[in-house]
């Protein structure tokens, strides 16, 4: 979890290499939709250009479908969701189905004076997903994801005004479940602010050695 440029894809991409999990990203999957004219992608890109959420029962049954691959039964990471109330409540309900616990919730917190800057000189690649960054996190080749080798692009929704939506979208909709995790013991919040390899031992060291599939 985390505010829009916080890191969490960043992150992610890093955690599921450590982990050896599946990385699941509900915005990755709809972008790759949206770039394929699918029928998902079609409905979600009005949502996604101007900052808003894609309704809930288009997304939960994205994220379940994903869910049931079999490439999730040793475990999975998912990024960007869930982030309504009736989200989480529909994972609630999917994991207790399938007798699953959910580890931890990973929070990235990054205040707002820092959002613009990430945003603004983000760049992602059009294939998997990965976020680079002009000045904090550039390809090794310019315009080349170092992972996949695609093309890295700006993301359509990185502007400022879009930006401001979803800030705004984050505040009321998805910062409400940090209180709904919190008291369960499984919120870990990591400070967003630092390095990105500051940031990611951070976040293993919170996870605890051995605690998810560790084998390394
Ligand atoms: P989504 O793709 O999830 O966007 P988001 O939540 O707005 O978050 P971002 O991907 O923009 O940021 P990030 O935290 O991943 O940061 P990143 O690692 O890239 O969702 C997009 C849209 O899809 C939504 O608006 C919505 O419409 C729809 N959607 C998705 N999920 C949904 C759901 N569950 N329900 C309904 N709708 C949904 O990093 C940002 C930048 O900062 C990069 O340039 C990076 O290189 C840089 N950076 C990262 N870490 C650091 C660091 N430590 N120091 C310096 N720079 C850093
Ligand atoms: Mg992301
Ligand atoms: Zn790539």
């Amino acid at each position: 979890m985390g505010p829009p440029g916080a890191g969490k894809g960043t992150q992610a991409k890093s955690i599921s290499l450590r982990y050896r999990i599946p990385h699941i990203s509900t915005g990755d999957i709809f972008r790759k939709n949206i770039s394929n004219n699918t029928t998902l992608g079609l409905a979600a890109k009005s949502y996604i250009d101007a900052g808003d959420l894609v309704p809930d029962n288009i997304t939960i049954s994205l994220v379940f479908d994903r869910l049931n691959n079999e490439d999730c039964k040793d475990g999975f990471l998912l990024d960007g969701f869930p982030r309504t109330v009736e989200q989480t409540a529909a994972l609630d309900n999917y994991l207790s189905v399938k007798g699953v616990q959910l580890d931890a919730v990973v929070l990235l917190s990054v205040p707002n004076e820092f959002i613009l800057d990430r945003m603004t000189g983000r760049r992602s690649c059009t294939l998997c997903g990965a976020s680079y960054h002009i000045r904090y996190n550039p390809p090794v080749v310019a315009g080349k994801c170092d992972i996949c080798g695609s093309d890295i692009i700006q993301r359509k929704d990185d502007t400022e005004e879009t930006l401001r939506e979803r800030l705004e979208v984050y505040e009321l909709q998805t910062r409400p479940m940090i209180d709904y995790y919190k008291p369960r013991g499984i919120l870990l919040e990591v400070n967003g602010t630092k390095g990105i390899n500051e940031v990611f031992e951070n976040i293993c060291d919170s996870l605890g050695a051995g605690k998810v599939n560790d084998n390394n």
